[in-house]
């Protein structure tokens, strides 16, 4: 099995890249650019991949909705550029094609998207150009952490600084890049795992909620609270996001994967 991996340096990437030794050949800017359709198509024809595994992407969601043909190229045009070599693409995208504040329930695959902002409305037109192929996978997914990402940045502020600011009015799920890496990788050699798929470590929560949770597991440290709104930023956020599933993968619950983070940064 060779798996073709794109965004290998990532966060995500490199944490594939580590789950499947020999088998994995990563590629990531500024050697390999999805971007580029000749140099997409010619080194997927040199490389001859079994499965081609698209973790790569623009995360910056406000850079994203400053620079619209950037986030376009690499989530829409790029994956489309992966999926027309023909090889089976499993490719990543992410829980802002849903802002449903009228919902606070957890978002299933076949609920109605309504993208957040214009990151999210390209990686949905991504999605889409994957799947249609009838072979590919598209794993949604939110609130990565691995060493670095949402969880780590606040356990650093609180040991640092012993302050934290988090938002109170962004509702989503964390997931752990190991938890994540371990599905993606598997979906490599399960040619029936295709289509849509959520793909996150249930427990619906907010920035404040995490940043709460891990002041009381570390006994000090202030938590203070703010709205995305206050900060001024330029792509507006999710209210609420939090995936769940109707098919057929979990993943560990928030708290298992929390504690095992806090473990390895206490
Ligand atoms: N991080 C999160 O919280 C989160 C939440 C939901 C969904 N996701 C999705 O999960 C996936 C992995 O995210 P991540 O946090 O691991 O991202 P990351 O750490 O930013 O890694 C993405 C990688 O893709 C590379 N890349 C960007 N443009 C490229 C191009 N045109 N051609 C080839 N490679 C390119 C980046 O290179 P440069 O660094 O040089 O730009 C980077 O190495 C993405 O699909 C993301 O949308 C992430």
């Amino acid at each position: 099995m060779k798996v073709m991996v794109v965004g290998a340096s990532g966060m995500l990437g490199s944490q594939v890249m580590k789950l499947l030794g020999k088998n994995g050949i990563g590629f990531d800017l500024p050697d390999f650019d999805i971007t580029d359709f000749d140099c997409t198509t010619a080194t997927v024809k040199s490389i001859k991949p079994d499965v081609i595994l698209n973790t790569s992407a623009i995360t910056d969601v406000d850079y994203c909705e400053k620079n619209r043909d950037a986030a376009e190229g690499v989530h829409h045009t790029g994956v489309r550029n992966l999926a027309a070599t023909g090889i089976r693409l499993v490719t990543v995208s992410t829980d802002q094609v849903f802002t449903n504040s009228a919902g606070n329930r957890y978002l299933l695959e076949s609920d109605l998207t309504e993208p957040a902002n214009f990151y999210a409305i390209s990686k949905l037109r991504g999605e889409k150009a994957a799947l249609e192929y009838s072979e590919n996978t598209v794993v949604r997914t939110s609130w990565l952490f691995g060493e670095k990402g949402l969880l780590p940045w606040i356990v650093g502020k609180l040991l640092g600084d012993g302050v934290v600011t988090a938002v109170v009015d962004q509702t989503s799920c964390l997931t752990s890049v190991v938890s994540l890496a371990e599905i993606l990788v598997g979906m490599t050699t399960d040619k029936d795992k295709t289509g849509l798929y959520h793909c996150v470590n249930k427990g619906a929560v907010t920035p404040y909620e995490i940043a709460c949770r891990v002041r009381d597991r570390i006994g000090s440290g202030t938590v203070k609270r703010t709205e995305w709104a206050q900060l001024a930023l330029p792509a507006p956020r999710p209210v609420w996001s939090a995936l769940g599933s109707e098919r057929d993968i979990k993943l560990p619950p928030l708290e298992e994967v929390m504690e095992l983070c806090l473990q390895k940064m206490l």
